[in-house]
């Protein structure tokens, strides 16, 4: 292979000092984003190499949400005709002409180790450091992470050949700073209880609690809580027919991992008629390093609440780390073993490729939407409309910290930072559900993405033009995008969840990382109901929850999510921010789904 190298390296040169000499900006940020810092004289030697990803841009993304539309809408004709693999690749292609210029253009910069996405709307590959400054006519710089001390290379700005930018959607890494030490809550690394960290927390063992607490469900949630709170009676799915095709996917990102010896445990406690079944996850390595982690807090805490009501459904851990290789040398100073790559978009591009992907999926982890460009985060998003229109629901937690400021520079508009609340609410039935519901979303695109659903379009303003938020003060009202996402969609139990981490110690884990696989079992549940009926899976479950769904919803009216100093936002009848459209009636909704 070497002298197609040496061969393609001119190739390189020669391109790009004539072809594309006139480029425009991409994508800039204003300054060093907050909780990063530039490390001023870091030598990057040229021979650095950069793992990429380049978005290509697509041309049916109207059809697709198109379709995503009409086969998600109970009231549609194609309700449930769900696509297929090849019909989604069909329409996620790029245009042909787009994935030749850019094949060239990457050939011709010595990129390496070229790996397309299974639809090609996408491609990986490495770059050397002084190729892709060429190419994106610009300087890469190490930043540090100030708390975590990891060190990334990223660029604050970047162009593209004006002849390409119309066919390329996003560049990655380039302007994101996701945050790669998380320290809040079971929805970053290191879970404990109300979001201390793991450490922080003594072990439990289970047998020493009051069994009323169980009974009582105030102070923990185990299964037959769950089953009681989402009145979901005994409710046993049938995977023997129909319901052999149901199957949750549980993401596990950021080297994070299940153990099937604790999901034994878990089971033997409290599912009787799963001992001696051998009933475990599969686990599917999408995107490495492979390194099993002595925590295993996340993963565990995952794979046993997706399966508390859902078992013997099967179940698969992807581990998802998306950790380019490196090997440091004594002039990168450490640079780029901080240099987590957005897991996101391998996670979605390698369940896009499956032929019988997961009818479910649950995804714990999140980012602060500050760190996330926009172009990126809309390929996210279109990817979560593709895995809607193959018929999976995608529960997503919303984050455990409230409303807060996002501490943005004094260029940009100051705004709630999505992520989530810790609210005191109380039920429509006013039972005291104390702390314990916390929300999440299906959701969460940027302006120029597909649907959420027109019930949800209407909701939003009726609520922040409502009775509720009456008395909004200015300062209130600067501080969020009324033109946004709103979120949560819904809210679920997230305190108090008993799982199984190691051996014979059990604990409790919380936030919406316990609210997210807890919903994911009972919309299995669903599938399994509808499937028993000859009816296709759920799918995306927006247009169902915020049309004939709201009646199937147990509503939270009472309550509120506060932050930046500020009172925040009030609960209400019907959606609000603080908990969505309340929690899951799963004996309301059997009907309502049919
Ligand atoms: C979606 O349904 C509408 C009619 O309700 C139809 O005009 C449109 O072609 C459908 N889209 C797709 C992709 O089938
Ligand atoms: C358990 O708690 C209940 C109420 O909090 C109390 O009445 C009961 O005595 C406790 N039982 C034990 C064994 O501690
Ligand atoms: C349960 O919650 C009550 C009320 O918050 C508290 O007083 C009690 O200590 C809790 N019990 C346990 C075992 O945590
Ligand atoms: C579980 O595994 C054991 C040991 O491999 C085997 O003997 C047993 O038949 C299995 N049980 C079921 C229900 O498959
Ligand atoms: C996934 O990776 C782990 C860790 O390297 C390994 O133990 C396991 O066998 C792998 N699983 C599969 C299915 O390849
Ligand atoms: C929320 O409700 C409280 C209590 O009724 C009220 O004082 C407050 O002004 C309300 N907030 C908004 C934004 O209207
Ligand atoms: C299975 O699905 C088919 C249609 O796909 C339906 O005709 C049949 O009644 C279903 N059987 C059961 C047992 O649910």
């Amino acid at each position: 292979m070497f002298a197609p190298l040496l061969l393609r390296i001119l190739v390189g040169l020669l391109a790009s000092t004539s072809a594309h000499s006139r480029f425009a900006v991409k994508n800039a940020l204003p300054t060093v984003p907050s909780g990063w810092a530039e490390v001023q004289n870091a030598r990057l030697p040229p021979t650095h190499g950069l793992n990429m990803r380049f978005g290509l841009a697509p041309q049916g993304s109207h059809l697709l949400e198109s379709s995503l539309r009409n086969t998600s809408d109970p009231l549609h004709p194609n309700y449930g005709d769900h696509l297929s693999k090849a019909q989604v690749h069909a329409l996620s292609k790029p245009a042909t002409d787009t994935i030749r210029m850019v094949e060239a253009w990457l050939e011709a910069h010595n990129a390496n180790a070229m790996r397309w996405s299974s639809s090609r709307d996408s491609v990986s590959a490495v770059i050397l450091v002084s190729f892709a400054e060429r190419m994106l006519s610009t300087r890469f710089g190490v930043f540090q992470h100030i708390k975590s001390g990891k060190r990334v290379v990223r660029t604050l700005r970047y162009s593209l050949p004006e002849t390409l930018l119309p066919h390329i959607a996003f560049v990655h890494p380039t302007t994101a700073f996701f945050d790669p030490m998380r320290q809040h809550g079971i929805g970053g690394f290191a879970p404990g209880v109300d979001g201390a960290p793991h450490s922080a927390v003594p072990h439990l063992k289970k047998r020493g609690l009051n069994q009323s607490d169980y009974i009582s469900c105030v102070n923990v949630t185990d299964p037959p809580c769950v089953r009681q709170l989402y009145n979901l009676g005994d409710y046993k799915p049938d995977v023997t027919l129909n319901g052999s095709e149901n199957h949750i996917g549980v993401a596990g990102y950021l080297n994070v991992w299940a153990r099937a010896d604790s999901l034994k445990l878990y089971l033997d406690d409290y599912i009787p008629e799963s001992r001696g079944s051998n009933y475990t996850f599969d686990v599917v390595n999408i995107t490495g390093p492979f390194i099993p982690a002595s925590i295993n807090a996340e993963g565990n805490l995952d794979t046993q609440l997706a399966i508390q009501v859902a078992y013997p459904i099967p179940m698969t851990y992807f581990p998802t780390n998306s950790i380019p290789p490196h090997i440091p040398d004594q002039n990168q100073d450490g640079i780029g073993s901080g240099g987590v790559n957005e897991p996101y978009l391998d996670f979605i591009d390698y369940v896009l490729g499956l032929d019988k992907p997961p009818t479910v999926i649950t995804i714990s982890y999140a980012d602060d939407e500050q760190t996330v460009p926009q172009d990126y985060a809309n390929a996210v998003c279109n990817g979560f409309a593709k895995l809607g229109a193959r018929g999976i629901s995608v529960l997503v937690s919303s984050g455990d910290s409230g409303l807060g400021v996002a501490n943005l520079p004094e260029t940009m508009e100051r705004h709630s930072s999505p992520s989530s609340p810790r609210p005191a609410l109380t039920l429509l039935q006013s039972e005291k559900l104390r702390d314990i519901s916390l929300r999440f979303l299906f959701l969460n695109p940027g302006p120029d993405s597909p649907i959420i659903s027109t019930g949800h379009d209407a909701s939003v303003p009726a609520y922040l033009d409502g009775p509720a938020n009456a008395h909004e003060t200015a300062l209130q009202s600067s501080m969020y995008n009324r033109q946004g996402r709103a979120y949560p969609d819904i809210t679920c139990a997230g305190s108090g969840a008993f799982f199984n981490f190691f051996e014979n110690e059990w604990d409790i884990g919380g936030g919406t990382s316990a609210a997210a696989p807890t919903a994911a079992g009972i919309v299995a549940l669903l599938n399994d109901w509808r499937l028993r009926h000859g009816k296709p899976v759920m799918g995306f479950l927006n247009p169902f929850l915020y049309g004939a769904g709201v009646t199937g919803m147990v509503d939270i009216v009472e309550g509120l999510v506060s932050g930046c100093q500020q009172p925040g936002f009030n609960a209400t009848r019907g959606w609000d921010p603080t908990s969505g459209l309340g929690f899951f009636d799963f004996g309301k909704l059997q009907s309502l789904v049919l």
